[in-house]
């Protein structure tokens, strides 16, 4: 069945966006594969205590995810949003929980990565050094570069048990939205999962689009089941610059 986004001129958009988002462009989800993100489980790969133990497996597993997402493209989902935006402009913000470019790609602007960025590295001592463009696929730890200061460089991501990037500017764009859609995310990881319940709370409407319903998928006042790339086109369509 159709489904169509209705909104009016007062209406501001905030957008959230997971993992599933990107599936469509071949870049494999956690809960599509048991937990585990291409075949390794996120303890060893994704948390500081890996980054302390075993750096090398670490940055082994951001490469290949560089080298994957390299040979990744936006699909009909990301080129949806970036449409979407050349029409709302400063009305649509949107947040993802993805780590790879494809909405930028697709030409997205106003857009925040809250767990970090693959395609950029930062100092692993965080000594203040801006975290900077690199999209080296390291062969093994002896190439991985050094800060300024001599710590090695570690990948620009948000390994789980650190705190999300730029929280205060999520919160306040959410409070400033009227309307939330969540796309292609499994409402598992926090904080992003809770952001549906500072929506509600704002008075905004909210819906999710995925395939099946999100664990947290009561909290939404619309759940739409279909695959981004199907339905995020046909959500926009009646959406004009002048809506
Ligand atoms: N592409 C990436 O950057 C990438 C990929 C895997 C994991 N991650 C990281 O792992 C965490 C994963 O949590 P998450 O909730 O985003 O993902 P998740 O893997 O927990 O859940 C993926 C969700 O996407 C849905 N989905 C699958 N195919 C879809 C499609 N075609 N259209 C719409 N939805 C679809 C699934 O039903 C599922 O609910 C994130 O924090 C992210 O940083 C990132
Ligand atoms: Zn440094």
């Amino acid at each position: 069945m159709t489904q169509t986004l209705f909104i009016s001129p007062h209406d501001r958009l905030f957008v959230l966006t997971g993992a599933g988002i990107s599936a469509e462009s071949g870049l494999p989800t956690f809960r599509a594969s048991d937990g585990l993100w291409a075949g390794h489980r996120i303890e060893d790969v994704c948390t500081p205590e890996a980054w302390e133990r075993n750096p090398a497996l670490v940055w082994q597993f951001y490469s290949e995810r560089r080298a994957q997402g390299e040979l990744a493209h936006p699909n009909p989902a990301h080129i949806a949003l970036a449409v979407l935006e050349r029409k709302l402009g400063e009305r649509l913000f949107v947040c993802t929980q993805n780590v790879d470019d494809l909405h930028e790609r697709a030409g997205s602007i106003r857009l925040l990565h809250m767990h970090g960025e693959l395609a950029k590295s930062r100092c692993g001592a965080e000594c203040g050094e801006r975290p900077f463009t690199d999209r080296t696929v390291y062969k093994d730890l002896s190439a991985v570069g050094r800060c300024v200061c001599g710590a090695m460089l570690r990948p620009h991501i948000v390994f789980f048990g650190e705190i999300p990037l730029e929280m205060d500017r999520i919160q306040a764009e959410i409070a400033k939205a009227t309307v939330m859609v969540v796309v292609g995310t499994s409402g598992s990881v926090y904080p992003a999962a809770n952001f549906v319940q500072w929506a509600r709370k704002g008075g905004s409407r909210t819906i999710y689009i995925g395939p099946e319903p999100p664990l947290n998928a009561t909290a939404f006042t619309q759940v739409i089941e279909g695959k981004a790339g199907e339905v995020l086109p046909e959500l926009f369509s009646s959406i004009s610059s002048s809506s």
